[in-house]
């Protein structure tokens, strides 16, 4: 990697950005609007169905240059050809990263060690329609004869997260005859509350792992199996209830499903990045086949876009710089994520993992801890209803927040006036964020000179808006890969693996190591610190 050896905040990009910040800070978002009017329509950018409007943030031209300098010294076009061409990026791991090749269109060629991987690709897309086309039309039924009418997702993390997020996000093109469910915790109360108005006999559970050893999804797919089993009467049901999508054909097998009923993936998809993948089987069959490959050519489009488009003009560049600017520069901790649509209500949840997963790292790729900030924490909620919630701290808070706005210029569903009235929220909380209002103009309103601190808009908080004209599934594709390639860039600007998750590691050993202790029979000598022992002697003592 370019500038690798010198540390990321001794390249002079990184300095002279710092430099930049300390004449900038005190900048208003008005005073950059007067000097330049024509910036709202010069700050954006627009790619695969997707229009970026960036002039609400703190930037100038310069600004961008000096950004656009720190990715080329970070050897960002570099790191972007060895994604694409293959090469083990994942180096803890020792994996290729190519979620591109599950949306490469049939032709296209990349190889992982000397082999092709995009036939491979197809091959399970077409398996996967072939089945998710048998249980839409009836034709696979379930151990009684009866045709399938639910289907239940069982998977964790990125196993759950992407289709649990794309089957509500599409919603709208769902065969509604159909029930989705999605069960990923290991609460049994998740199972219990998701399959009681289930009839067994016309359920089919996808049972959805790429390692096939997750506890919490091999839980729920035991539970499930008896719960299927003690209905129909036989263990053969299994055959017909069960289906597996897994990189892990023993571990399918040890389970007792047939590996006929097995949609593999490969080592080089990461959970995160898996929805593409037959982690995506549940989300096939409730839009059928043809949409979900929308979906991914709505990825690829996005794939081109970054792959070739230049730095300045490229959507999850940009969106990248610009986050490394406040969490580098401003301080910033967060970004809020807020969809302007109801079928995105579980978009933030699925960025959350996507972005902290992968670069709530600490230490850079040759293991040294790092002198700068990486991933924020990403959280959010739909508008309007985060308005009524937590917009007053984003506002008049103390806290600088980043904002992604996120829109669609019409509905999927024409209802009276509540397309425009969700759209002028949209607009006007970045109008409100961006520009505030002083107290001169609040109290030219009479407001009662107590109140007027009170009602008081300090204003210059920065948010984007991204808008698409409709939410469907190539622009739901598009917005993933979006924020797909963000994170990426991040990642290598920060020098991170953004593509391992070591940090879930020590809470999973210690959890196995405490479950025999809070239910062997007889008292266990136990050697944790005293609160934890304190925590286990109370969980075992007697309930009333
Ligand atoms: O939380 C850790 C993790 O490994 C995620 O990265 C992954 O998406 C999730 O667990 C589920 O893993 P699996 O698909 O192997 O069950």
């Amino acid at each position: 990697m370019t500038g690798g050896t010198t540390p990321l905040t001794s390249l002079p990009a990184f300095k002279a950005l710092g430099a930049h910040h300390a004449s900038l800070r005190g900048v208003h978002l008005r005073e950059l609007f007067a000097r330049d009017p024509g910036r709202g329509e010069r700050l954006v950018a627009e790619a695969a169905g997707l229009y970026l409007d960036y002039s609400k943030q703190r930037v100038t031209d310069e600004t961008l240059g000096l950004l656009l300098d720190l990715a080329r010294a970070s050897g960002l076009r570099a790191r972007i050809e060895a994604m694409f061409a293959g090469e083990k990026l994942n180096v803890t791991e020792g994996r290729a990263v190519l979620h591109v090749a599950l949306r490469a269109p049939r032709g296209a060629r990349i190889v992982v060690d000397g082999e092709d991987v995009v036939p491979r690709v197809h091959a399970v897309l077409d398996r996967m329609a072939d089945f998710a086309g048998r249980v839409r039309s009836g034709a696979w039924t379930g151990f009684t004869g009866r045709a399938i009418r639910n289907v239940v997702n069982l998977g964790i993390g990125g196993s759950d997260l992407g289709p649990a997020m794309a089957t509500e996000a599409l919603r709208w093109y769902a065969d509604r005859r159909l029930t989705l469910r999605f069960v990923s915790n290991v609460d049994g109360a998740d199972f219990v509350e998701s399959t009681r108005d289930l009839d067994p006999a016309e359920t089919l559970f996808v049972v959805a792992s790429k390692t096939f050893t997750t506890l919490e999804t091999l839980t729920n797919a035991h539970t499930a199996r008896r719960w299927c089993v003690r209905a129909l009467g036989e263990e053969r049901a299994v055959t017909k209830h069960f289906v597996a999508v897994s990189t892990a054909e023993a571990e399918v097998r040890k389970f007792g499903i047939d590996p006929a009923n097995m949609f593999p993936f490969w080592d080089w998809v990461g959970g995160r990045y898996s929805l593409w993948s037959a982690i995506g089987l549940s989300l096939m069959v409730a839009i059928g086949p043809e949409r979900f490959r929308e979906l991914l050519a709505g990825a690829h489009a996005m794939d081109e876009h970054f792959r070739g488009a230049p730095f300045e003009r490229n959507l999850p560049v940009l969106l990248a710089l610009l986050g490394i600017w406040y969490d580098d520069f401003f301080g910033a901790e967060t970004l809020a994520i807020l969809p302007y649509s109801h079928y995105l209500a579980r978009f933030s949840a699925y960025l959350q993992q996507l972005d902290m997963e992968s670069n709530g790292k600490r230490v850079d790729l040759e293991g040294r801890a790092v002198d700068y900030q990486t991933g924020p924490i990403v959280w959010g909620q739909p508008g309007t209803n985060g308005q009524h919630a937590f917009y007053q701290l984003i506002h008049q808070g103390t806290k600088l927040i980043p904002c992604d706005f996120i829109g669609f210029l019409r509905p999927l569903d024409e209802v009276g006036e509540h397309h425009p009235l969700l759209v002028a929220n949209l607009f006007a909380q970045t109008e409100a964020l961006a520009f505030g209002k002083t107290a001169e103009e609040v109290a030219a309103e009479g407001v009662p000179a107590l109140q007027v601190p009170h009602r008081t808009f300090p204003g210059n908080r920065p948010s984007s808006t991204i808008l698409a004209q409709r939410l469907t599934p190539a622009v739901l594709g598009a917005l993933v890969a979006l924020y797909e390639h963000k994170v990426f860039v991040q990642g290598t600007i920060w020098r991170l693996n953004s593509f391992d998750q070591w940090g879930v590691e020590l809470g999973k050993a210690l959890a196995n190591r405490i479950t025999p202790e809070l239910t062997a029979p007889a008292e266990p000598r136990l050697t944790h610190d005293s609160s934890t022992n304190a925590l286990i002697r109370r969980f075992r003592r007697p309930g009333p």
